[in-house]
This record gives structure tokens, sequence and C-alpha cells, in this order.
């Protein structure tokens, strides 16, 4: 049997928060269903975070009254503080994640709050989670590099994901947000992580600005990681990372996985056609390189018909 890799899909919120053509309710959720059409079990859906900051996620409780409700859906929402953690609560989310940066820098920018104001604040969000028995997962952001202060000791983000784990994060998002990680890095930061509790609490969520985050999620299924992040079509970017682009596109790490031999749960026919429809509501060209490779397979095709059209015609 193949071995089983979880992909959480975030192209509806780290995905959608950034583009400049405001997706609608509806059209949010004509996305989640061809996302949840293709295969796709876990999603993070929204984010419940001051409408003034990300006005794309303004309707987040709507969205999520709008989602279908089958059994086996993981719906997930990012919360920055405790008034986004009852928003989500209220919007009937079992599932949440809490963020939080390696640097002063990108915390204000972000949250308006320090590292030290961030990382008290998330400990006290998934204390009440856990007391709740809500979901928590920890994005460790600018794991790799910081937007604002550039590279920090991996021992930053060892300190950190120790404290969110002792705090009740059942999840730890590795998060390279800009898109500056190296494989080399992602074994840095991952094998003393991995070694001291185990490989399934760890997930990676990577951004493809540079090219590196296949090399690097190949990198974390070295070091046992099972669990990653990406976004239909690769889309996305962070309105508080100056320079950062898109996710790592889900039909590149789902190929990319497939043909290594592992199982996703996902249809890539169906997930190419998700990527259409990423590309229709954002007005933007989308798609991660399969989705470019799978376009030209489509041109050439088409042209080779044309080609033998007039052809049959003759006969
Ligand atoms: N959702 C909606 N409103 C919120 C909120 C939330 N999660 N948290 C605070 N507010 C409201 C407060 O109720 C208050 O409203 P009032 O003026 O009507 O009383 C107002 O915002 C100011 O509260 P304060 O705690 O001072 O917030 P802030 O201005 O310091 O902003 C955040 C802090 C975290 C709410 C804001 O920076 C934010 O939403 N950032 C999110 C950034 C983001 O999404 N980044 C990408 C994902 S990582
Ligand atoms: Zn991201």
């Amino acid at each position: 049997m193949p071995e089983f890799v979880r992909i959480t899909e975030v192209g509806l919120r780290d995905g959608l928060q950034n583009q400049s053509h405001h997706a609608s309710t509806q059209e949010k959720l004509q996305l989640a269903d061809a996302l949840i059409a293709a295969g796709i079990k876990q999603l993070e859906t929204v984010s419940f975070v001051h409408p003034k900051a990300v006005p794309q996620m303004a309707d987040a409780a709507e969205v999520t009254a709008g989602l279908p409700q089958q059994a086996g859906l993981d719906y997930m929402a990012l919360v920055p503080n405790l008034k986004g953690y009852e928003r989500a609560l209220a919007a009937g989310y079992r599932h949440i994640a809490v963020v939080l940066s390696t640097t002063d820098s990108f915390n204000l920018r972000n949250l308006k709050m320090t590292l030290a104001e961030t990382e008290a604040v998330c400990r006290e969000v998934i204390a009440r989670a856990k007391n709740d028995g809500v979901v928590a997962r920890a994005y460790i952001s600018g794991a790799f590099s910081c937007p604002y202060d550039g590279k920090q000791p991996v021992s930053v983000v060892h300190r950190l994901s120790e404290s969110m784990i002792a705090a009740g994060a059942t999840d730890i998002a590795i998060s390279d947000t800009i898109g500056a990680g190296n494989p080399q890095q992602v074994k840095d930061i991952l094998t003393p992580l991995v070694a001291a509790h185990g490989a399934e609490i760890f997930s990676l969520h990577l951004h493809d600005t540079r090219g590196t985050a296949l090399a690097n999620t190949w990198a974390g299924i070295e070091c046992g990681i099972r669990h990653f992040d990406a976004s239909v079509g690769g889309l996305g970017g962070c309105p508080f990372a100056p320079g950062a682009t898109g996710n790592v596109a889900t039909e590149d790490v789902v190929h990319l996985l497939h043909e290594a031999g592992f199982e996703t749960g996902i249809n890539l026919d169906q997930l190419y056609a998700a990527v259409n429809i990423a590309e229709a509501i954002t007005q933007q060209p989308q798609g991660g390189r399969y989705t470019l490779w799978r376009r030209s397979q489509e041109r050439r095709a088409a042209a080779q018909a044309a080609a033998c059209a007039p052809q049959d015609a003759r006969g």
C-alpha cells in the first residue's frame, strides 16, 4: 500500500487574502466545491482577522456558513487573537490556527504585537482551544527568513515550536512565508524537532517565490514529514510580507508525490479543473508548473487535431 501524505489546501485563505480582485462569497464557495470534488479533505477556509487588515476575509462567517458539510471534511480557520478565536468558535470551527513569526518586526507588521506578546496570545488561544476540545495548529511564520530582518537562527524556530507544543498545539506548521528556504535549512530545522517529538506533529507550509518549494518538500519527506500545505494554482502571497508570492501549487505537490509513489487521495484531473476556477475568480493567471505543462500538452494536441482536420476532410 502506498504511504499516505496529507495535504492541507490553503488557497481559500492564504491564497485569496492577497488578491487585488476580491473574490465574492459565492466564488469562494465555488472554489471550495471544486477542491472538495477533487478529493481534498482538509482546507484552511478563512481567517477571522480585522476586516480592515485583510478586507478579503471580511465575509469569513458567510463563507463558513455556505461550506458543504460532509463527513470527513476538516475545515480550519486562522485566528490572530482571542477575539478571532471567539468568532471562529461562533462560526462553528473545531480546528483553528494561530500564527507567530520569528521576529518582532514581522509580528508587529502582521499583528501589531511584539514576538513576546504574540507568543503569549498564541499560548492563550491554544489553551482555550484545548479546553474547548478544539484542534490547534501553530504557524511558525518566517521560519526560514523574515521579510524584514532576514535569516534567523534555527534555535528561534526550535524555541517557538517547543513553546507552542507545550501550550497544546498538535500541528506545528513550519512556514516559509517568503519562499526563501532551502533543503538544508529544512533538515536543520526539522531533524532535531522530529527526533524530539516525532514527525506527525509537524507540517511544512512552503511558498515557491524562488522556485525552491518542491526541493524543500522533498527534504521534508526525507525528514519523515507527511503533511504539507499547498494552494491550488499556487494562489497567494502575504499582504504583510513584501515580495511574497504564492504557496507551492497543490497540483505540483500532488504530482510530485504521486510520481514518487505516495497517495494523497486527490484526483489530479479534477484538481487541474479547480485551477481554472481559481484563475477565473482571481482574474489573474494561476497555475503551477504541472498546470503549465498540462496546458502546453492541450495546445499541442489541439494544434495536431487542427493540422489533421483538412486531410481528414479530403478523405
Ligand atoms: N477580528 C475582528 N476584529 C478584531 C479582531 C479580530 N480578530 N481583533 C481585534 N479586533 C477589533 C477590536 O474589537 C477593536 O475593535 P473596536 O475598535 O471596535 O473596539 C479593534 O479591532 C482594535 O483592537 P486591537 O486589539 O487593538 O487590534 P489591533 O488594531 O491591534 O489589530 C489584529 C490586531 C491582530 C486584529 C490585526 O492586526 C489583524 O487582524 N491582523 C491580521 C493580519 C493577517 O491576517 N495576516 C495574514 C495572516 S498571517
Ligand atoms: Zn503562507
